[in-house]
């Protein structure tokens, strides 16, 4: 039961899930690895992303995880039907808002930022399929947004720059609901409301997957009930980097590991 949840992304964007989690269920413990040494995920074949993945997974189960969230659309796509073939305990994952999206929208016109991995793959088309077949949706992929926020850069020119690149066809089609397909760019949500005009309004998933997160450890009778919680870090890039992007990201300091694989 006080076993830890382990949470894993690409890099730091999981961060902006593990927030959430850290709110809803202050109680659990967790284990997060940032695979940094092969971010970003976005354009690397499916192939490679379902072996860091599986590798990440014997890892934080081998550290004594009751279940895994895999806070990365892009390795939620390629890897997590393999991963619940394989280990057995709770796995939760990713997908970006499309039904929330479908529902919200006003004008019936959505557009998607998420990375090249994420729009091109099955579980994104099937998404799609199921639940906006009554609006339209116009997706747009996001080179360089993911190293930007792995640098803790998320506000400046250079990210601006990409912004309004990224997103001005998407308002050029009139969407008025917009879809963040990637855990790293809740963390660009301050730099995109100045850039977009109000109406628009901006949906993700990190609070729903907290809660899925909180269904699931219910149901499997794994919920902790004992505070205080401790979160450790592991990085496969530079732990220097991530322990200075942390007071960004997360508002703290903390110690990161290499993880050594
Ligand atoms: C990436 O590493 O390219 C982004 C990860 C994500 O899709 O959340």
């Amino acid at each position: 039961m006080n076993a830890p949840v382990g949470v894993f992304d690409s890099g730091v964007g999981g961060l902006s899930v593990l927030r959430e989690i850290r709110q809803l269920l202050p109680a659990e413990s967790l284990l997060y690895v940032a695979d940094s040494g092969y971010v970003p995920y976005g354009d690397k074949p499916p192939e490679q992303i379902r072996e860091r993945s599986r590798a990440i997974a014997r890892f934080l189960i081998e550290r004594g995880a009751k279940a895994l969230v895999l806070a990365c659309n892009t390795a939620t796509a390629a890897a997590i039907n393999d991963l619940r073939g394989e280990f057995d305990l709770p796995i939760i994952g990713m997908e970006p808002a499309v039904k929330p999206a479908a529902l919200a929208t006003r004008n019936g016109v959505v557009g998607v930022l998420a990375t090249t991995g994420t729009l091109q793959s099955a579980k994104f088309a099937a998404l799609l399929d199921r639940f906006a077949r009554s609006v339209k949706v116009i997706t747009q992929p996001c080179p360089g947004l993911v190293e930007c926020v792995e640098r803790g850069e998320l506000s400046g020119p250079a990210v601006e720059a990409l912004l309004q690149r990224y997103t001005a066809p998407l308002l050029a089609a009139g969407c008025d609901t917009l879809i963040l397909g990637c855990t790293h760019y809740p963390f660009l949500r301050p730099a995109l409301q100045r850039l977009l005009p109000p109406q628009v309004q901006i949906v993700d998933t990190g609070a729903a997957v907290a809660r899925q997160l909180q269904v699931k450890l219910t149901e499997n009778q794994l919920l902790s009930r004992q505070p205080p919680a401790a979160t450790a870090f592991w990085s496969s890039g530079d732990p220097q980097q991530m322990y200075a992007v942390l007071p960004v990201l997360l508002g703290e300091n903390a110690q990161v590991e290499n993880l050594g694989i």
